[in-house]
């Protein structure tokens, strides 16, 4: 009977096998049917669904039909012979401005079945010409009361004569906007039209709005607030960044069902005055009246007769463009896991989570009370709620109640950092029911998940995703709560490949690097982007590498080769920039910000703060973004520049080791960062980099295996550590659990990343104040590590974006499971292993038209079996051979389960 089983079960396997495959997860410009894009040669994903082995892509047909699924085609590719079913570039008859496409696409396997055409997608163009702006940029037409500057509103009324088939919105804004149509939110998105470098790139966002406008009377209603564009920003809190007033941009453009059109915009005939947000800045929160709310306004038949009119202004188009990253939505819902009163008598609400959003509220009272909600991210020592680090941001929501029954509030223009509430002003006592706190962040697909055996690895990886949630508002910022919230570069490219196997952030880092080659300074790049701080703020070693280092992370991850390209005169341009000042081919001066808050003793009586050398550290840089170059000019062929490039990290390199290196493989800083930097950059000559990472190693020892690494070094340490084979160590570093080390704050009840090693220390004081973030992603940079290391996850550089998979996991007894997946472009793949008794295993699951290499610790091929079979005898698999104690085997796609006799590790 079991035999039966097995036979019929092998069989039903078989068929998958031979199935033909199916297509799903169609994607224009990574994007889910995107509404809005400028793109006129938009690219095309798809994903091959079949669970058999080696199933591979050999050709694809596509089709592009123009205004419905049956409407004329603009693009039939016909039969290409290609494996590529990532970024396929569209190339079809010239796109027209705001016109949906449809696309389907087959293909053909190298089994030679061909697939059925799959579902339909669509996107949507956007504006792509200037002149398609007819509308005009408008500003409110009242004297402003320039102490709170309140939040204009602005409305029109207008008809529609027949019956509408389609409807669609462009919006954008000299400030932050949310819009209304009949009294109805267009779209889901929050702080639009999000942060750019507004000087030189604004973008808009396109909605289809068929659903919230009919023939007959129509309103459309927009409050406008400060947002970055003019709200207190950066360290000085200044006003006015980007301008003095606010400013609204809008064009409706209807469809009738006769195929005729009408086109609403912004121009004289609207109306404005200020209406209920009273208020409102980003780092402060906001101040809102219910009894100035003008009910109603943004629905036709509303009396605006008291309304001021606006002023047309000559502000200009030429800026615009297309939203290109997801937009800012919102995510997990959590309700109070507690209600309690401080020692100070405060009433609190504790959330669980250290999070970036906000609290929406219902309530009721009378008119005029007043509640107040200020928010914290963690409790002092005698359990209070504690504000210092907020420096300057109040992070305070008050709402002012109309009266006469149950009232819902839920904040604008503004977010939170918290995992406490505190709030005053209720008649009633609190229900925890009537409060939520709501998650904010951009949109991306979650494409990791990452799991083991270990605890306090779990809340570690946690913590980490939710140090991403709560800093990938729209730009990546180094911290969510104090008055800072800005895109600092350092923090950024040290966390980005950790953050790309998290989630989908292809396009939220397009998005940004475009805005940072806008705001480069001749080459050189400013500490944070957008740019609010000072335009001499820049090329700090380790931040401005940012220009390399994410193009080239996203390119590994995703095979943006468009997104390289794109930012290839941005990284030349920076590299150049140091050329220029350096002397010898060494960059020795400028400022720089080195191994950011490394480990630093209070008690430092023997002198052993881990500092490294700043110069030393950038020449590390340097060599490394010129490596970047050299390998983004070798994707993109551009030969001459690979050459010279290639010349110029060989004299950084001689001139690193001439000045930092003694004969005998000394650095001059004798720090964990120095050798990290040192081998991770391959600045050494060969024969001594054994010597350098022993030195590694044996400083870990003597720290007692602490982590003494700041933003710079910690990154790289573990890998540095692997790649030498000191796993064993990397493990005696992630498994700390006493300060410094990862686990430290986890131990201490973290729930998300902070900013230092010891933010609260083990007797629950805090460190200093003035910079003391409890969401600070930078050293969640460790994900990276667990991923591509400790299970094993990796894609080749010769095929990125996982086309060519790599999967070598490294272990340690004192782990006895550890697994990840990853949800590629290719669809997901996955690893995992256990070590059970004398027992290894390793599952793995590879998506069609990729394959993988991967590597099982064992040292005899014979001695480990797929499903049960010897190696020898699965013909779907090929052993390569023996490496360094791994037996490299090549897969295709499939699921695989391996077993061998576990290999002792420590
Ligand atoms: C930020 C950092 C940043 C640093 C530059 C801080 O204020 O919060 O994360 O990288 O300044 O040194």
């Amino acid at each position: 009977m079991k035999n039966l089983l097995t036979v019929l079960l092998f069989s039903i396997a078989m068929l998958g096998a031979n199935a033909q495959c199916t297509l799903t997860n169609l994607l224009t410009e990574n994007l889910v049917d995107p509404i809005g894009i400028d793109q006129t040669k938009p690219r095309f994903n798809w994903q091959l669904q079949n669970s058999g082995r080696n199933i591979k892509q050999v050709a694809y047909e596509m089709e592009v039909r123009k205004g419905s699924v049956n409407g004329p085609k603009v693009w039939q590719s016909g039969k290409v012979m290609s494996d590529s079913s990532v970024h396929v570039a569209y190339k079809g008859a010239a796109l027209q401005s705001g016109t949906r496409y449809w696309w389907k696409v087959r293909v053909w396997d190298n089994g030679s079945k061909v697939s059925a055409w799959s579902s339909t997608a669509f996107f949507q163009t956007a504006l792509l010409q200037q002149a398609d702006w007819k509308a005009n940029w408008v500003e409110a037409g009242y004297k402003e009361d320039s102490i709170l500057r309140p939040c204009p509103l602005f409305r029109k009324s207008f008809s529609l004569k027949k019956k509408v088939q389609s409807a669609v919105a462009y919006i954008t804004a000299h400030g932050m906007y949310e819009a209304q149509l009949n009294g109805r939110r267009v779209g889901n998105a929050y702080l639009t039209p999000g942060w750019t470098a507004y000087h030189k790139r604004l973008q808009y966002q396109t909605y289809d709005v068929t659903g919230l406008v009919q023939k007959g009377e129509n309103a459309v209603g927009v409050t406008v607030g400060n947002g970055w564009y003019r709200g207190p920003i950066g360290f000085s809190n200044s006003r006015d960044v980007y301008g003095k007033t606010l400013a609204l941009l809008m064009q409706i453009v209807v469809t009738y069902s006769d195929g005729n059109t009408e086109t609403i915009t912004t121009d004289s005939t609207w109306k404005s005055t200020a209406g209920p947000i009273r208020n409102v800045e980003i780092y402060n929160g906001e101040m809102y009246d219910a009894r100035l709310e003008k009910t109603g306004w943004a629905n036709a038949g509303f009396d605006d007769k008291d309304w001021s009119g606006v002023k047309v202004v000559g502000a200009t188009k030429e800026i615009l463009l297309a939203t290109h990253n997801e937009p800012v939505t919102k995510h997990e819902v959590f309700q109070p896991v507690k209600v309690f009163t401080t020692p100070a008598g405060e009433q609190v609400i504790d959330f669980g989570q250290n999070l970036v959003g906000w609290v929406t509220i219902k309530v009721n009272g009378q008119a005029g009370d007043t509640i107040t909600l200020r928010h914290a991210e963690i409790l002092d020592k005698k359990g209070n709620m504690y504000f210092a680090n907020l420096r300057q941001a109040k992070q305070t929501n008050h709402y002012i109640l109309k009266g006469g029954g149950t009232e819902n509030f839920e904040p604008h223009f503004s977010w939170q950092g918290f995992r406490y509430v505190q709030v005053k002003g209720l008649r009633e006592p609190l229900l925890p029911e009537n409060f939520q706190a709501v998650a904010l962040y951009s949109n991306m697909q979650p494409t990791g998940t990452f799991s083991t055996s270990n605890t306090l690895l779990n809340q570690l990886q946690h913590n980490i995703q939710w140090g991403q949630r709560g800093n990938f508002l729209d730009v990546p910022t180094d911290c969510p709560q104090r008055d800072e919230r800005l895109g600092w570069t350092g923090d950024a490219q040290a966390f980005s490949r950790t953050a790309s196997f998290n989630m989908n952030v292809d396009n939220f880092f397009a998005k940004w690097l475009q805005d940072l080659e806008a705001d480069q300074v001749n080459g050189a790049v400013p500490y944070v982007i957008p740019n609010v701080i000072d335009s001499n703020a820049v090329n700090s070693a380790g931040w401005a590498d940012v220009a390399t280092i994410i193009p080239w992370n996203m390119y590994l991850a995703y095979a943006d080769r468009a997104l390289l390209a794109n930012q290839y005169n941005s990284m030349k341009a920076y590299v150049e920039s140091i050329r220029k000042v350096a002397r010898d081919n060494l960059w020795n001066n400028g400022s720089h910000f080195g191994d950011w808050l490394f480990y630093r003793p209070e008690d430092d009586n023997d002198g052993r703060s881990a500092v490294t050398d700043k110069h030393m550290i950038a020449q590390c840089f340097y060599a490394h973004s010129t490596q970047l170059l050299i390998n983004a000019a070798k994707v993109l062929g551009k030969k001459a520049d690979e050459e010279m490039y290639a010349q110029l990290l060989e004299q950084i390199k001689a001139a690193f080791q001439r000045e930092y290196l003694t004969p005998s493989g000394r650095l001059v800083s004798s720090t964990q960062t120095a050798y990290v930097l040192a081998l991770q950059f391959d600045m050494l000559p060969d024969a001594l980099r054994t010597q350098a990472a022993k030195r590694l190693n044996d400083n870990v020892k003597a720290y007692g295996n602490h982590i003494t690494t700041g933003f710079l070094g910690t990154p790289y340490i573990c890998h540095v550590l692997t790649r030498y084979g000191y796993d064993t160590t990397a493990y005696k570093l992630l498994l700390q659990e006493k300060y410094p080390s990862w686990l430290y704050p986890v131990k201490m009840g973290a729930t998300t990343i902070w900013e230092r090693w010891d933010g609260q220390k083990p007797d629950s004081s805090f460190q200093t104040p003035g910079m003391n973030s409890f969401n600070h992603y930078a050293y969640g940079a460790i994900g990276d590590w667990m991923y591509r290391q400790m299970v094993g996850l990796d894609t080749y550089e010769d095929e990125p974006g996982y086309k060519h998979i790599r999967i070598q996991p490294h272990l340690s007894d004192s782990i006895k499971q550890a697994s990840a997946s990853l949800k590629t472009y290719y669809g997901e793949v996955s690893a995992g292993w256990k070590l059970q008794g004398q027992q290894f295993s390793l599952d793995v699951t590879v998506p069609p038209n990729t394959h993988a290499s991967v590597f099982i610790p064992a040292l005899n091929a014979n001695a480990i079996t797929e499903s049960g079979n010897s190696l020898n005898a699965v013909a779907d698999l090929k052993v390569k051979g023996m490496v360094n104690g791994y037996t490299e085997v090549e897969i295709g796609s499939g699921t695989y389960h391996f077993a061998a006799p576990a290999v002792k590790t420590n």
